[in-house]
């Protein structure tokens, strides 16, 4: 323990995870501003449209599902590494495929990389993060995935601008203006070979290291990272929960474990049916049907993406500071109200108002401040090391599931039910998230993971 190897700091370590947010982030935002290419090129019929759209999709549930058996037995740095190859792959895959099917296959595995992050990525870094400042840390991973949505948005309306250039280069005739959509799928291959390079460097999580009885080379990576108090404390807790478990044998569907389950699931369910991502996506539409003309829908996603990421840092500040709940039940209450407010206007023939573009901006604030990341917070700190790679799938599994069912009827919602119904059914979940959280969600902040599964795990 006294001759630990330096390693880098916990900051820098938590960030470099964070990257695989970024990937998730980009490769979910960058279809739209292919699909319009990609579309007249294949000459796609609507249910080749809705593949290609949904195959992404179907990667990630695939992703989540081979993280949760791979991550306990190859650790989780393999993992996330293995996602950044994925999307290395996807980069490239799409930017070279000749024929749609290899097109859609290239996006299939891009979708893996983003289910394979989305566990992985705050997983490992709630497994390393000190108590006091776990919340931070697993916010930096929200961060990077509204970075992530906005880069590919300023990518794409930058190759739009390329290619109106006349480049002499055959190659480059082809990738940036016959076929722009080639390079804008293509751009996510650099930040995936820079993570993938960067994740080399730093260390295992020491917590799966203990897990598989490594424990000499987790203390001395929590020593060399965290320091010997705080080392020592968090090995002590480890060992603590450890030696309970072995009297009482867990599982991811004990009895003890329903409350957190629940929680979880819930969480990411609910997460998905404010609408965040109908908001996000269809948002220029929303604005065009309530008559607020736009040649630039860029400016719109521009202006709700960067309200993203800059509330997300009110987050960053607070989570450990006044807690979980504190920010859930405010970005909640904001939420509900923008919501109601909105269809409100839609209701009274209103919507046609700048009073519209506030409320929005002010449920994607509220939602960066909250939902966004304490939900993947909270899914990454409830459950004990045993069985942690199994259930944050579970729960991250729900979620994927969820952005499924609200991108497949958010479409048929607006049209049947109007836009004024659509927003209020998104306010009613966001109500029943916001009783939740206040009856049944516990504080988190400032518990070594271990404190926390004392916190949720009733008897057996
Ligand atoms: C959600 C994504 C969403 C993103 C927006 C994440 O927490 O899981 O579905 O697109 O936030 O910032």
């Amino acid at each position: 323990m006294n001759h630990s190897p330096a390693y880098p700091s916990i900051t820098y370590i938590c960030l470099i995870a964070a990257i695989g947010g970024l990937l998730f982030g980009f490769d979910t935002a960058v279809i739209s501003g292919t699909l319009s290419f990609v579309k007249d090129q294949f000459a796609l019929t609507a249910s080749e449209e809705g593949w290609f759209v949904s195959s992404g999709l179907l990667g990630c549930i695939a992703g989540v599902i081979l993280t949760s058996f791979l991550s306990d037995r190859i650790g989780r740095k393999k993992v996330m590494i293995l996602s950044g190859f994925m999307f290395l792959l996807s980069g490239f895959g799409c930017a070279f495929a000749p024929d749609f099917n290899l097109l859609v296959t290239a996006r299939l595995i891009g979708g893996i990389g983003v289910g394979m992050a989305s566990v992985i990525s705050p997983m490992y870094i709630a497994e390393f993060a000190p108590a006091t400042s776990r919340g931070r840390m697993i916010a930096y991973y929200q961060l990077a995935i509204t970075i992530g949505i906005l880069m590919a948005y300023f990518s794409n309306a930058l190759f739009l601008k390329l290619s109106q250039n006349n480049f002499q280069s055959s190659f480059l005739h082809w990738f940036l203006q016959k076929e722009t959509w080639r390079s804008m799928f293509f751009v996510m291959s650099i930040p995936s070979a820079v993570f993938i390079a960067l994740l080399i460097k730093i260390p295992e999580s020491p917590r799966w290291l203990f897990s598989i009885n490594k424990k000499e080379k987790a203390g001395a990576i929590l020593n060399g990272t965290v320091g010997p108090l705080a080392a020592k404390k968090e090995l002590d807790d480890m060992n603590n929960a450890a030696s309970k478990h072995s009297k009482s044998k867990i599982s991811v569907f004990s009895k003890s474990l329903r409350l957190p389950l629940l929680i979880g699931i819930t969480l990411a369910i609910l997460q998905q049916f404010c609408g965040i991502n109908a908001i996000i996506y269809y948002g220029p539409r929303i604005f065009e049907s309530a008559g607020i003309a736009s040649d630039n829908a860029l400016v719109f996603q521009v202006i709700i993406g960067t309200i993203n990421l800059l509330f997300t840092f009110v987050a960053i500040k607070n989570a450990d500071k006044y807690g979980r709940r504190f920010l859930l039940l405010t970005g909640l209450t904001g939420i509900v109200l923008s919501l109601v407010l909105c269809g409100l206007l839609f209701y009274t023939g209103n919507s046609n108002s700048i009073l519209l573009l506030i409320l929005i901006m002010m449920f994607i604030a509220c939602f960066a401040l909250s939902l966004g990341p304490v939900t993947w917070i909270i899914i990454n700190e409830i459950f004990p090391t045993e069985v942690r790679s199994k259930a944050v799938a579970i729960c991250t599994f729900s979620l994927w599931g969820a952005v499924w069912i609200v991108g497949q009827f958010f479409p048929w919602l607006l049209e049947k039910a109007g836009p004024a119904f659509t927003f209020w059914a998104f306010a009613f979940f966001s109500l029943i998230n916001l009783i939740f959280s206040w009856r049944i969600v516990k504080e988190t902040k400032n518990k070594t993971l271990e404190e926390v599964e004392q916190l949720f795990i009733s008897p057996h």
